[in-house]
Formats: C-alpha cells, structure tokens, sequence
C-alpha cells in the first residue's frame, strides 16, 4: 500500500513538475503591446551601420567637412522666415564658412555654435547651460549673408550639435531663426574621430532598441500621444479610416474630441476619422486659424532609400531641405533632416495646449533620444530599392505586362504603353531613374487639383488648399511651390489612401490618376507630354489593372521578405516574450501578403501559403515551449517561400544583395 502510494506520489509531482515548468515557459506571454520589444531582437543595428559606411565613403569624399542646413525649424524657431543656409565646419583647420539667402538685413544677424549639455529637465534645443560660442555677425554679400571665421583656438573641445543664426544681440538659449543640427552620422563620425567608439552592429542595435521605445512608448510630457499614435507597428506605421475605427474613443489619437484646449485648430476630428486626415501647420504656427493643411500619415518604412535630397544645381547656394521628408519633402523643415523632424512632431501633435510651450505643454527629445529615434527610423524595412526590375521572372504574364508598363518611358517604336511611373519611381522605390545617384525629387503632379478628393467631399472648408513645398503663397492656394515628394511604390499597395491628401482609396484607381486631366495638364505631366499628343500618360482599363497587379505583387514580396525576417528573429530569440512580439509582426505582414493579393484575386496560391504561414505563426506564437515553437516557425517559413515561389521563378527582386540582404 505504501509502495504503491510512494508510485502514484512520484507520478504526481512529476505531473506537477511538468504542468509548473509549462506554466513557467508559458509565463511569458500575456499581451504583447510591446513592439519596442521585437526591435530590440531584430538585430537591425546592422542596418544602420551598413547606412553609416556608406555615408562615410561619401563623406571623406567630401572631406570629412561637417555641413548642415539651416532654415526655419518647426521645433525650435522663435519666429517664421523664409530665409535659408549652410553652415560648413572645417575640423582639421577649425575654420566656419556661412551662407545665409533670404534675410532681409544680414549684417543684423549673428552665428552661434552650440554643445549641448546634458542634464535633468534639458532637451535638444539650445538652453540654458549649453555651452554657446558666438562666431560672428554675418556680413552683407550681394543678396546673401556670409561669415567667415577662424575658429581654430575656440574649437578645442568644443563638439558642435547646432548652428543657429539669430537677431544680432539676442543669444541662442532664448530666441533664433534659423536652426541646423548635426546628424546621427556626423555625431558618430565625430565620436570616432574622438575615439571614443561608438558604432558597431552591437551599439546600434541597443540605440535602435532604445529609438523603438522612445517612438512606441514616449509621450514628450505632453498630451498622450506617442509616434506610434499615428504610426502603429500593426498597421505598416500608418493610419487610416479602418484603422482609426478600431481604436478607443479615449485614445490619444482623438484627443481634439475631449481635451477641450485642443478642441479647435488642432485637429479636424471628421477628416481624421472618415479620411485619415492629419491637421499640419507645416507654414509656421502664426495663424492656427487659417494656416494648416491636412494630410495622410506615411508610412516610415524604407526611410533610408526615399529621403535623399538631389544635389544643388547651378550656383544656388544651399537647398533646402537637407533630406526629404513629409508629403512635401520639408515636412521637417530646420536643416529639414530625419532627425529634426522628432521634435516637429513632438512640437506639432504632442501639445497640451496650442500655446505650445516648450516645458510646460510638451518636452523636446534630448540630443541622445534624437540619435535614438533617427536609428530606429533608418532601420525600418527595406534599405534598398529592387535591382533590375526588368529581369525579373514573374510568373504571371499580367504582372509582367505591368512591369513592363510602369517602366516604358517612350511609346515610339515601343511595344507596351509607355506608364513612364519609373522616371519619378525607379524600381518602384522613391527615386528618380533620370539622374543617377537615387535622388527623392518633389513633382507637381496635380494631385491638389483632384475634383471630388474625399477631404473636400466630407468637409471642404476645412480642408484648404495645400501648397506643398516651402512657405511662398502659391497662386493656385495655400503656401509652397505646389510640388509634393515622391512617395516609394513597393509599400503602397498595403497602406491605403493615396497621396498627400488621401485623396483615393485603392491602388487600380491610384494609378488611374495618370490618365486624368489633373495629372496630364500638371506641371509634370506637360513635361513628360508627347509632343504629338500633348498626352504624357494615357493607359486602357486592362493596363491600369496589370500595372495595379504588378505593384500588388511587388508588396506581397516585400511582406514576405519583412515577416521572414521577424520570423527567423523570433525562432532565434532567447525570450518568449520577445519571440512572441516578433510574430506579431511577422503575422502582421504575412496578413497584409494576402490581403494585397486577394483584394485583386492575384496569385490564389501564394494567398494560400500566405494564409497557412499566417496560422503556423499563429500556432508558434500560442506554443509553450521553445521547440515546439521553433519547429512551428520553421514550417512557416516553407509557407513563406512557397508563396514567393508562386510569384517569382529565382531570387525575388526584394530579398536583396549582399550584405545588405535581409538579417
Ligand atoms: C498625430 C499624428 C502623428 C504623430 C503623433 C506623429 N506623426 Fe509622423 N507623420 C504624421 C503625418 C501627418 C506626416 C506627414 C507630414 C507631412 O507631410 O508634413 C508624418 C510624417 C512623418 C515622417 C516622414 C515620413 C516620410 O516618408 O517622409 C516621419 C519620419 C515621422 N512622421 C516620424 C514621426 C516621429 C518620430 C513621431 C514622434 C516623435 C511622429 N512622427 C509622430 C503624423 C504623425
Ligand atoms: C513626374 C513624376 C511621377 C511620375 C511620372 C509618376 N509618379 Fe506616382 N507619384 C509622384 C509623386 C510626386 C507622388 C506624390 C503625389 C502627391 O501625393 O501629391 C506620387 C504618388 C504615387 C502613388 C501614391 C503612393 C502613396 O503611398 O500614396 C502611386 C500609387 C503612384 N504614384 C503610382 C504611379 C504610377 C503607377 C505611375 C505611372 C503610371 C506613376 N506613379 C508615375 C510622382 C510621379
């Protein structure tokens, strides 16, 4: 009796045992709501730093000069101008050259050089207990403002984080006009010089961790919102009606609907949640009454391919803005960079009140929390456009068909309509194939001019004209010289509405727009214009479909690519919380791969596998154990591949060359 007792007691504990370390395996789930979390596993540092030798190359091309842009900052400006800069700083002989066009009267403005100091309560903006070194006043030359200085002995020492030109006899801890700062890269750039080592894959990806914190959980102080307010990891770091629909009516987003100091002027609440509408005052805060635009939220995948400004032309002494962000490509203006426009938008969405004072309404990001945000930015998705599009085997004759399309630039002699979409969207990416380099170059494409867009058919008067790049009144309304940036195809198909003013919402209709009397008689379709026909783009019903079809499958591959790697991340993982947090966003895409395809009835077999990995990544994430979720991902991955399979014979054109494949 005992002896058996003894058997059943020992079964007993070992079911016990079991059912504990199930528990404990198990214990790392509950909710996910942490996707800071699966960027700390992602191991995209290697990204950032494949981007940071790059730039290097072309930087000690150049010199190793550091240069930055001034203009008026969203954040950080005390008053609005129009004027622009460019600050060059010579390390090696300590010498600062500055050129300034636009100021009325330039010898009543002064230069300054900040380090900025750390400290409790400081922030990225010149204050109090920054170190200031004045370098002059700038010198009337023709139309422009210039300063040269010899700043050999003052230099020593001295790191500089920005440039601001300010009214002569005020300092820049309390007032300034124009504002520059310098990069990630020339930060890092400077810490090597100074040996101090910061870089490397491993400091990278700590940095972009730390950025995927700031940007999902940081609130600046201010009104709730954070970046992922308006840029979910779950919903391609955009927003749009289907979206907004499924969010509490309590959440931030909405805080124009009950926070009572921003019930007006801040946000449209029927143009935010009927047409995803974002209110910007990207012409200055001077006149909230009149002075805003609205626009979509893009997505911010793939930054690091889609933001390089094309080089000046001519003699112009600086362009602005120094890297092109935001639907008009100055969506951050200051120098205009990735990283300025943090504090922009810390500035612009996360206020209590309108008054929008620095401390009391908001805080600004620290220069060490900037460096952060524009890591983790430069390391979401893609990190180069496809090669050879035209080599491309796609298995369907209609996907092909619109390959050939959307790259046709000449109807002469050709065999397919002539799309001419590769002129302005190289590879499908954001840059121009006209002039080499991959350069982001803004169009009119007449998109303003869109009869019926949806802004206007829900609510007109708010919805004023939008001028798109710059500040100068454009005679057709708004302010700006009426071109917007060109956005990167491959993400498009899933994150729906188009254009700066969401004006459509599908794909086959968005590229129905080049047909239009918009676009064709815009300052960009009359260039592109056949002389014969006057008509620039002109394409069936069946083409539109097969150029839709073409940029479907494009960002079906693109899913496949991002979920495969958050996916083989997440079987690598040592934490179940953080595989957990990977899958979700592997999921995340796997789904969109078959929403894209089947929205168009593309590829039925792709959608399947698509389906299947969706429910195997599913399966992985609810698994207890380690292996029984690798196991379970590793299927998955078959999935994957056979849906790539379905839609491309050989490499897919977004798996990548080289080292700077996927992770
Ligand atoms: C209330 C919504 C909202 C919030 C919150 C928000 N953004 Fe945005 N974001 C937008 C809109 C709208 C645009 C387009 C702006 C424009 O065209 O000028 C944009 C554009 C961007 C872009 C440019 C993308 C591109 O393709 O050029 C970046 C980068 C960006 N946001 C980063 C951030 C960061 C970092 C934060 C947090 C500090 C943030 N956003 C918070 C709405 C938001
Ligand atoms: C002259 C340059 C130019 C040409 C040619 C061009 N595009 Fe565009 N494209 C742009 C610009 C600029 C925008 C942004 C316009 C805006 O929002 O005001 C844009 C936006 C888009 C969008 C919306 C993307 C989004 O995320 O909202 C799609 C889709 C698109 N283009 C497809 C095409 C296709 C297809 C073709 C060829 C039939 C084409 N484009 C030809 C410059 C061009």
């Amino acid at each position: 009796m005992k002896h058996v007792s003894g058997i059943s007691g020992g079964v007993l504990l070992l079911v016990v045992a079991a059912a504990l370390s199930a528990l404990l395996v198990c214990s790392g789930r509950g909710p996910v709501s942490d996707p800071a979390l699966a960027f700390a596993h992602v191991g995209a540092g290697r990204r950032v730093e494949v981007a940071y030798r790059a730039w290097r190359e072309r930087d000690e091309a150049a010199g190793g000069k550091i240069s930055v842009r001034l203009g008026w900052s969203k954040a950080f400006s005390t008053e609005f101008t129009r004027a622009t800069g460019r600050a060059t700083i010579d390390p090696e002989r300590g010498t600062l050259r500055v050129e300034v066009a636009g100021l009325e009267d330039p010898k009543a403005h002064e230069v300054w050089l900040v380090d900025d100091v750390p400290g409790p309560g400081k922030s990225a903006r010149p204050e109090t207990g920054d170190r200031t070194l004045k370098a002059g006043t700038l010198v009337a030359r023709g139309s422009k403002g210039i300063l040269e200085a010899d700043l050999r002995d003052r230099l020593a020492g001295f790191e500089v984080d920005a440039v601001v030109v300010t009214r002569a006899g005020t300092d820049p801890t309390s007032s300034g006009l124009l504002f520059g700062t310098a990069s990630l890269f020339q930060r890092m750039a400077r810490s090597a010089r100074e040996g101090e080592g910061k870089g490397g894959a491993t400091d990278l990806d700590r940095l972009v961790a730390k950025g995927a914190d700031l940007f999902f959980n940081e609130t600046f102080a201010g009104n709730g919102r954070t970046c992922g307010s308006c840029h979910p990891s779950e919903n391609n770091l955009t927003i749009d009606p289907a979206f907004i629909a499924t969010l509490p009516a309590r959440d931030p987003l909405f805080v124009a609907e009950f926070v009572p100091e921003l019930a007006r002027n801040f946000e449209k609440p029927e143009l935010m949640r009927k047409a995803g509408l974002i209110l910007e005052n990207v012409d200055g805060f001077d006149d909230l009454e009149t002075r805003f635009v609205l626009r979509g939220v893009p997505h911010t995948l793939a930054m690091s391919t889609s933001i390089t400004a094309p080089p000046p032309t001519g003699d112009e002494p600086v362009v602005l803005p120094a890297e092109r962000t935001g639907w008009s490509g100055d969506g951050a203006p200051g120098s205009g960079t990735l990283r300025e426009f943090a504090n922009g938008a810390v500035r612009q969405h996360f206020t209590k009140t309108l008054r929008r004072e620095p401390g009391t309404d908001f805080r600004f990001a620290t220069e060490e929390e900037l460096d952060a945000i524009e890591a983790f930015t430069l390391a979401l998705g893609r990190d180069e456009d496809p090669d050879e599009l035209e080599d491309v085997r796609f298995r369907s004759p209609l996907v092909a068909r619109g390959r050939d399309i959307f790259e046709a630039d000449d109807a002469e002699g050709g065999t397919v309509a002539a799309g001419k979409c590769d002129q302005c969207h190289a590879e499908a990416g954001a840059s121009v194939s006209f002039v080499p380099g991959g350069f982001n170059f803004n169009f009119d494409t007449g998109v303003e001019r869109i009869p019926d867009s949806m802004g206007d058919l829900i609510d007109a008067p708010s919805n004023p004209p939008d001028g798109g790049l710059g500040s100068a009144p454009n005679p057709g309304g708004g302010f700006g010289d009426g071109t917007f940036n060109t956005p990167s195809l491959v993400e498009a198909a899933d994150t729906p509405p188009f254009f700066h003013n969401n004006a459509i919402g599908t794909l086959e209709e968005a590229v129905g727009f080049y047909n239009s009397a918009a676009f064709n008689n815009s300052p960009a379709g009359r260039f592109l214009a056949d002389p014969r026909t006057g008509v620039a783009i002109r394409l069936d019903a069946t083409q539109v479909a097969a150029v839709a079809a073409f940029l479907r499958v494009m960002n079906a591959l693109e899913n496949i690519r991002s979920s495969t790697e958050f996916a083989v991340s997440a079987k690598e993982a040592g934490h179940a919380r953080a595989a957990r947090a990977l899958l979700r966003l592997a999921i995340a895409d796997a789904r969109d791969g078959v929403e894209v395809l089947e929205c168009a009835g593309l590829h039925p077999a792709a959608s399947t596998a698509l389906r299947e990995a969706v429910s195997l990544l599913g399966k992985a994430s609810d698994a207890c154990f380690a292996f029984k979720r690798r196991a379970r991902i590793e299927r998955a991955l078959r999935a994957l591949e056979r849906a790539q399979e379905d839609m491309v014979e050989g490499p897919s054109p977004l798996a990548g060359r080289g080292e700077r494949g996927p992770i």
